[in-house]
């Protein structure tokens, strides 16, 4: 099978462009970035520098106007068609943002007997901070229910089994799991939970690799990281429809804004929006999809999730460009070691998972628009070689 991307875009990458005997495959940890986002930053912080909303001289007003214009860039890029009510709040990342909501924002709509519904399988990020609130709120006498989201074989939620009820005032929810790469179908949580539940979306998986809506998910947050969007460390957006509860209003947001970060992500999102998220998305889904076709046939390796949606066009559950899995014998620590002393690399940890997540350590592969085939075929290789070490499989791979 070939595959090519209709457009050249490893080479406006430099760090991959310095390192071509390198393949990363950690994109689900952070990006690479290209020269049009490192350019943008340049410029501005020799050019324009200034703090935002405080000077009344022409660099200070600009860096003002440029905050302005990157938080109705963040609205369209999510096609939010009520940009007057909602708010979007510049945080250091998915992790700052999703405690800023359960810190700044759930403690105010929830009494005494309340419950809330999050992951307990999704990223911890997506789990400390919400039973972190809810510890807060016991010490100070309202107890609050939590109830775990249920998952169904696939790891997708299975909102049949939504335990919502009269008292549930929140539903905190994962959009392309960081493990699995599945998409958690989050847009029937809407139907399922009626109007009125807030939904916080965790969208560091999904924004800058797939289209994110807030109207077709329908959700109150989406909370994601530049970083891994194309975009320097540190800028983070929480995007607050402000419509259900009240408005989102962090505490500690009158500091000096991350003003760099900040002209990074307007950057990053013009990148993305010229090559295209839809284009973006199909590349990193057939580069997965070649990749777990070839290691199915090596018997020495188990993939992590839904089986059936591993083989290429599977209707069972899409799946985007993350891959996990094991060596039989080997374990994921070595795996990942050996790896990278082929150029290979990827993540290989127990991957931040909440409590309910995997027991056992895992090699994860991440893919983005600037990967290619030769890259993943050359990463089977390796495997290939290895996978002699490992003991056939004669149970049966669970099914979904
Ligand atoms: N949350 C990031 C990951 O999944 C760091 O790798």
């Amino acid at each position: 099978m070939t595959l090519a991307l209709d457009l050249d875009v490893r080479s406006q990458f430099p760090q991959l462009v310095g390192n071509p005997g390198v393949a990363y495959l950690d994109s689900a940890a952070t990006t690479q970035k290209p020269q049009a986002v490192l350019d943008a930053v340049t410029t501005y912080l020799t050019s324009e520098n200034a703090n935002a909303a405080r000077g009344t001289y022409p660099w200070a007003n600009r860096t003002t106007a440029r905050i302005e214009d990157t938080r109705d860039r963040v609205r369209r890029f999510l096609g939010d068609r009520s940009p007057a009510t909602s708010g979007v709040h510049f945080v250091s990342g998915t992790t700052a943002g999703l405690r800023a909501v359960a810190l700044d924002w759930l403690p105010l709509v929830l009494g005494d007997g309340d419950e809330i519904i999050v992951p307990f399988a999704d990223h911890s990020a997506n789990l400390v901070p919400w039973l972190d609130a809810v510890e807060l709120l016991r010490r100070q006498g309202t107890h609050v229910v939590v109830r775990p989201m249920p998952y169904d074989a696939a790891h997708d939620y299975d909102v049949a089994r939504l335990p919502i009820g009269p008292r549930t005032r929140l539903i905190a929810a994962t959009h392309v799991h960081h493990v699995y790469g599945n998409d958690m179908n989050v847009h029937r949580l809407r139907a399922a939970a009626g109007p009125e539940i807030p939904i916080c979306l965790d969208a560091a998986q999904s924004f800058g690799h797939l289209p994110v809506s807030v109207r077709d998910l329908d959700v109150d947050f989406v909370v994601f990281s530049g970083h891994k969007a194309m975009a320097l460390p540190g800028i983070g957006v929480v995007w607050a429809r402000n419509q259900r509860g009240p408005a989102f209003a962090p505490a500690g947001w009158s500091g000096s804004p991350n003003t760099a970060g900040i002209v990074s992500l307007a950057a990053a999102m013009d990148w993305l929006s010229s090559v295209g998220l839809d284009r973006i998305a199909s590349w990193s889904v057939s580069l997965a999809a070649r990749f777990t076709a070839g290691l199915a046939a090596l018997p020495g390796y188990e993939v992590l999730g839904c089986q059936s949606s591993l083989t290429a066009g599977s209707t069972v559950q899409r799946r985007h460009g993350i891959v996990t899995f094991r060596h039989r014998e080997i374990g994921s620590h070595d795996l990942g070691f050996i790896l990278a002393a082929d150029g290979l690399l990827v993540r290989a940890d127990g991957h931040c998972q909440g409590s309910e997540g995997e027991k056992t350590s895992s090699v994860r592969v991440s893919l983005h628009v600037y990967n290619t085939a030769e890259e993943v075929d050359r990463l089977l290789e390796t495997l290939a070689a290895l996978d002699s070490q490992g003991v056939a499989t004669t149970s049966p791979r669970p099914s979904c």
